[in-house]
């Protein structure tokens, strides 16, 4: 449309053949929030993108199979390999969030009538046992007590009394209470079962080792906006061979044909179309995955360490208690009760209106009881421990909670000369 027309429109309707397009010009809305906050990222995720993510993500769109994009995507299926530790599965990232991982894994793997055991100790165990009742699985929840790992003498004494078990699924690290979950158990039995072993490591690849091959992990899916340093929007997964052959021979087709981790398997190994890429949000997840492996994957499990335990130092020193013991830990986040009497939404409010940190609230039965603060990728760095601490040094006596001036700073500090240089 001419710019002429154009006014002609606006003042008055167009008119084509006879149809009357007629349309109020109306002010443009003014935009309530034109630029978002700087905000530091310490919830659950997303965590802070890299700057230099962010800018890989503003290099013109090209074809999802330009033949130089073809390029782009065999790097990243590389780069995967390295960060999940496999030489054997195919490495790939899914258009979606942690959750389309979850999802592709469960509707992939799983036929109606297929017998899984989950083992389940917090929020994201629970999710992944509602989409695998949507799929018509034989389906075994086994729970154990959130805050501790999932016991593998309840998933030995399940596999005793079955037989014929495709699947036995479980989180590697459980956002929702802070544990990281011990593989090595839950795979051998796996194994000596002959079942899929599938693992949601959506918080711990890129901050925790995540070994695939090793681990004999059949199915293994991450996110991108946790602690390789992206925002959200893709899942990476490693698929091993034997669960490829599972997916391509399988009786039926799966009910979820965006998510049939077969055709996508083939659009990142043969560059066959299957549905529009995300050619932004991949080239984000190369320089995301370059960044990762530029630290080194050793350095960047030490960093995400120190700073856990230099925050950890600190909020025990302002009184706080841990919600999960010292074995139990995972460095990508931390949750802690909240003091009785306190005002959960008062102080996470305080947080982020003043200071610009975000944490994160309780899910499920935590909910209301604790506070989840996340360090992970681009925000697991000690400025942001020291800037939280002393956020909420001025913020806890406002709320109730009386502590010692300086105290989880100082604390911090102190931790950190016992464990190694500075992140
Ligand atoms: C362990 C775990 N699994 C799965 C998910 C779901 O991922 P997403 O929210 O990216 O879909 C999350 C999200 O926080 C998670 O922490």
């Amino acid at each position: 449309m001419t710019g002429a027309m154009l006014s002609a429109y606006n003042a008055r309707g167009l008119s084509t053949g006879g149809v009357s397009l007629r349309m109020q010009k109306k002010p443009l809305p003014e935009s309530r929030m034109p630029e978002l906050p700087p905000r530091i990222l310490l919830g659950p995720g997303p965590s802070n993108a890299e700057p230099r993510v962010l800018r890989a993500m503003m290099s013109p769109v090209i074809g999802y199979l330009d033949p130089d994009f073809m390029l782009v995507l065999d790097e990243v299926s590389e780069l995967l390999k390295v960060v999940f530790q496999t030489d054997e599965s195919i490495t790939m990232a899914l258009s979606g969030t942690g959750s389309a991982g979850m999802e592709a894994g469960i509707n992939s793997l799983l036929e109606p009538g297929d017998t899984a055991i989950l083992c389940v100790c917090g929020f994201f165990g629970e999710r992944m046992a509602d989409m695998a009742a949507r799929v018509g699985a034989d389906l075994v929840v086994l729970r154990s007590d959130w805050g501790t790992p999932f016991p593998a003498e309840m998933l030995e004494a399940e596999l005793k009394r079955r037989s014929g078990v495709k699947l036995v699924a479980t989180v590697h690290a459980e956002t929702s209470t802070g544990v990281l979950q011990p593989l090595g158990d839950i795979s051998r039995l796996a194994r000596e079962y002959d079942a899929l072993f599938m693992v949601d490591a959506v918080t711990s690849l890129g901050g925790t080792a995540v070994t695939v091959d090793d681990l004999g992990i059949d199915y293994c899916y991450s996110a991108t906006q946790k602690c390789i340093g992206c925002p959200p929007g893709l899942s990476p997964a490693a698929l091993s061979l034997r669960s490829h052959e599972t997916v391509r021979g399988r009786k039926h087709k799966p009910a979820s044909w965006y998510l049939d981790l077969a055709l996508i398997a083939n659009y990142w190994g043969e560059h066959v179309y299957h549905h529009t890429a995300p050619v932004s949000m991949i080239l984000g997840l190369r320089e995301g995955l370059r960044m990762v492996l530029e630290e080194g994957l050793e350095a960047r499990y030490a960093r995400h360490a120190r700073t856990a335990a230099a925050l950890r130092a600190g909020l025990e020193a302002l009184g706080l208690d841990l919600v999960v013991a010292d074995a139990h830990r995972l460095d990508q986040i931390t949750p802690v009760w909240i003091p009785d009497g306190v005002d959960d939404q008062q102080v996470r409010e305080a947080l982020l209106r003043r200071h610009n940190i975000e944490i994160g609230r309780g899910l499920g039965q935590f909910s209301g009881k604790v506070w989840r603060v996340g360090l992970m990728g681009a925000s697991s760095r000690l400025e942001n421990v020291m800037a939280l601490l002393a956020a909420l040094e001025e913020i806890l006596p406002e709320a109730g909670f009386e502590v010692g001036a300086g105290a989880g700073v100082a604390a911090a500090s102190k931790a950190l000369t016992t464990s190694g240089p500075t992140a």
